[in-house]
């Protein structure tokens, strides 16, 4: 969006209320066969896309760049997003089906149709994958996914996207791991669109496997080293210590986009909150589930290593499921079978939304995003939420 400055933008306004009466006196009385502003939204935001596997690349041992176009089956397009957006992917294992995001890893002007046919070449999205321990999903994918696979996808989601009303013309990106993948994205498509902003990426790397991720990245930067800079810190550098390096101009005047380790990120929020960087100015990527919940200071001690029984209203039927308090009640029910929309799982989008008939769940403050009236009618979003008691829950399908 285009900000012309406050004057001609509120004249601009009072011009829209004009043309629009207008338009309504000249309007046809006779109903509209179909709305042209649906239709449209539509084409733009398809509710569903079924993508297929074009290609692979093992960038290491650890890394693959997975790289998706439209299944044919799919008649629309790829949905309009931004850079530092993610889509959530089914992915559909023997006995069950479990939704995982991935942040988009290439530029929007890649999935758009009219760009890629003047560069003829079809329009794509690519993701990163970076090999995880203990990951059932990510296990899967590593073993099954191969070229020409369909894979139903939603997209986009999150909200950790540079927006020039909100966003300082100064972005400082902190990364780490596979946390690099918004990245990519918002470089390309700095570089691409020409955009005014100053980029400093700040980088960090457990596995050595891991950067080729940088090193790629790096050649891109390369090419506009007044807006763009890297720079990778070693095991013994801590992101805080580094950051305060910067000039104070760059530091107070500056958004933060942070995609790291829960861990990691808890430090660094507490840092620059003690630099005085007010939180609006702190943009953080999807949380996902806390890591291990028993390590929150107010996970109630009575509750630890217990296990619980879930009595859960589907179709007005009732099943009831065993829990563990380790586990999130959206997890529980994927691992009975139970079937419930998720995307996020971070307490951020909403399509988990349940309601607690009874019983006590635990949920970690930095991603408790209900509103309070939500919390006095029992509603929750189970991919965040821990049973600490007993529960009867409804998961409102
Ligand atoms: S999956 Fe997004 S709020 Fe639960």
């Amino acid at each position: 969006m285009k900000v012309n400055g406050l004057i001609r933008d509120l004249s601009a306004l009072k011009r829209i209320g004009v043309k629009r009466k207008e338009r309504i006196l000249d309007a046809s009385p006779k109903p509209l066969r179909h709305d042209p502003v649906k239709a449209l939204a539509r084409i733009l935001h398809p509710e569903r896309s079924l993508l297929r596997i074009d290609s692979i690349i093992d960038r290491s041992e650890e890394v693959k760049i997975i790289k998706f176009t439209l299944s044919t089956e799919d008649n629309s397009r790829f949905p309009v997003f931004q850079s530092g957006q993610y889509l959530s992917l089914t992915i559909d294992m023997d006995n069950t089906s479990v939704n995982r995001t991935f942040f988009i890893s290439s530029p929007p002007f890649k999935a758009s149709p009219i760009i890629d046919q003047e560069a003829n070449c079809e329009p794509y999205i690519e993701i990163i994958v970076v090999k995880k321990e203990n990951s059932i999903s990510n296990d899967f994918i590593w073993k099954n996914w191969k070229l020409g696979k369909e894979i139903k996808a939603t997209f986009p989601h999150g909200r950790f996207f540079y927006e020039p009303l909100r966003d300082s013309k100064n972005l400082i990106c902190i990364a780490e791991d596979a946390g690099i993948s918004p990245f990519y994205s918002l470089v390309y498509e700095i570089i691409q669109k020409d955009w005014d902003l100053n980029l400093i990426i700040f980088y960090k790397n457990k596995s050595i496997q891991n950067m080729v991720l940088i090193e790629d990245l790096k050649k891109l930067v390369e090419a506009v080293p007044t807006k763009l800079k890297i720079i990778v810190l070693n095991d013994n550098q801590v992101f805080n210590q580094e950051i305060v390096k910067l000039e104070k101009d760059i530091i107070n005047k500056s958004t933060y986009f942070v995609c790291c380790s829960q861990e990691m990120y808890k430090n660094i929020y507490e840092e620059l909150i003690k630099l005085k960087i007010p939180n609006r100015r702190i943009r953080k990527q999807v949380y996902g589930e806390t890591q291990d919940i028993y390590d929150e200071i107010d996970f109630p001690t009575a509750a630890k290593e217990k296990k619980f029984k879930i009595t859960i209203l589907v179709n007005q039927e009732e099943k009831i499921i065993e829990s563990l308090a380790k586990e999130t009640v959206l997890v529980t029910l994927e691992r009975a079978g139970i079937e419930k929309s998720s995307h996020c799982r971070s307490g951020e989008c909403g399509f988990c939304r349940s309601r607690i008939i009874e019983g006590d769940i635990f949920v970690n403050t930095l991603v408790d995003s209900r509103r309070g009236k939500d919390k006095e009618h029992g509603y929750f979003h189970p991919c965040v939420s821990y049973p600490i008691s007993d529960m009867t829950i409804d998961i409102l399908k």
